[in-house]
């Protein structure tokens, strides 16, 4: 059986041009930071299929318990002809999904969108075998940059899941919200997974698991400066550090210098010094309350219809309606 057709909607040079922006912009800035986007190239998707089987990684198995619980209750309430899915990645999940909509009769398409081109071609794959009959229209796009929910006929579901939204800033996030409704019609759908508050110290270890595999992940963000910037980052001089932040009510993480560095970036012709301890930030991962996210989505034009969260209260699913 063959793959899936793949849609670029970024122009050749867009990853090019957004990296070389993005890691300027970043290390030189005091504190300096990378943006999370960079982390999936094909080993960073892999890395993050192995993070979400961790033990202390609960979000992809609270998340899960709720679709599988509540798949068809979502399926008969929308109807969805499409259902569209932002930063899809191994699409392991969606599955339940679809399968539920299948069996209510209305699915007709699945539009996966992701930055990772890897990903989307891999996944593509296992859907194709799994859903013979099915429309797959994947999508390369940054859905922060160029978002495009691509338009078809029927009632669509957009489904934004594994509290990924949660590694945007607040302000990023709000902007994003509109755009996704923006990009839908009063009546259609969004399917949003965040990921809540709870102890910190289950909060941490899903980020900093004893195996060291959130460490490599983050740690992958400078492999791919090396090899796209012709850089020469050595991943071991870094240490990976995670926390919370009580007031933001997020999980940072960054990676500390062991040792006082200069780094070359022979493409951007720049060098950059690191002291001893300094600190790089590389991803924040927000964690919500229920009245929080109500309110983001009403701010965006959503009326939030079902919440839902897993038997541990642990994370909270949202279907909410374009109004
Ligand atoms: N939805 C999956 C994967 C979550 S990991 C799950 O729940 O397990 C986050 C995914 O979002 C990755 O596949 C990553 O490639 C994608 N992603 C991150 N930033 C993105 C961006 N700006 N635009 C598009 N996709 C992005
Ligand atoms: N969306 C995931 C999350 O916030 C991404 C993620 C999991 C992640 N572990 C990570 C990102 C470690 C950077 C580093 O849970």
């Amino acid at each position: 059986m063959s793959g899936i057709e793949i849609d670029r909607r970024l122009p050749e040079d867009f990853f090019a041009a957004a990296l070389r922006d993005d890691v300027l912009k970043g290390l030189t800035a005091d504190p300096k930071w990378l943006p999370p986007k960079w982390f999936y190239d094909a080993r960073g998707s892999d890395l993050f299929e192995e993070i979400t089987r961790l033990p202390e990684y609960y979000p992809t198995r609270a998340e899960r318990e709720i679709l599988t619980t509540r798949a068809p209750e979502i399926a008969a309430l929308t109807r969805a002809e499409t259902l569209a899915e932002l930063g899809s990645g191994s699409s392991t999940k969606t599955t339940l999904l679809l399968d539920a909509l299948q069996a209510a009769g209305t699915l007709r398409r699945y539009d996966p969108i992701d930055v990772s081109e890897a990903a989307l071609v891999a996944s593509g794959e296992q859907l194709r075998r799994r859903y013979p009959e099915l429309t797959i229209h994947a999508v390369v796009t940054d859905f922060e940059e160029r978002l495009a929910i691509p338009d078809s006929d029927g009632p669509r579901i957009v489904a934004f899941l594994g509290g990924t939204i949660g590694n945007l800033l607040p302000e990023e996030r709000s902007v994003f919200l509109s755009r996704v409704r923006g990009g839908l019609r009063p009546g259609e759908w969004l399917l949003l997974g965040t990921d809540l508050v709870k102890d910190p110290a289950t909060l941490v270890a899903a980020y900093d698991d004893a195996a060291g595999v959130t460490a490599e992940f983050n740690k992958n963000v400078l492999r791919v400066v090396d090899r796209e910037l012709a850089a020469d980052f050595d991943p071991d001089d870094f240490d990976h550090v995670a926390l919370w932040d009580a007031d933001a009510e997020w999980i940072e993480m960054r990676l500390r210098a062991r040792r006082d560095l200069d780094v070359r970036l022979k493409e951007l012709d720049l060098t950059v010094s690191f002291e001893a301890g300094e600190e790089l930030r590389t991803e924040i991962s927000a964690k919500f309350r229920h009245e929080g996210v109500q309110a983001e989505l009403a701010t965006a034009g959503f009326a939030l219809r079902e919440w839902w969260t897993d038997s541990e209260g642990r994370f909270g699913l949202s279907l909410a309606e374009a109004v």
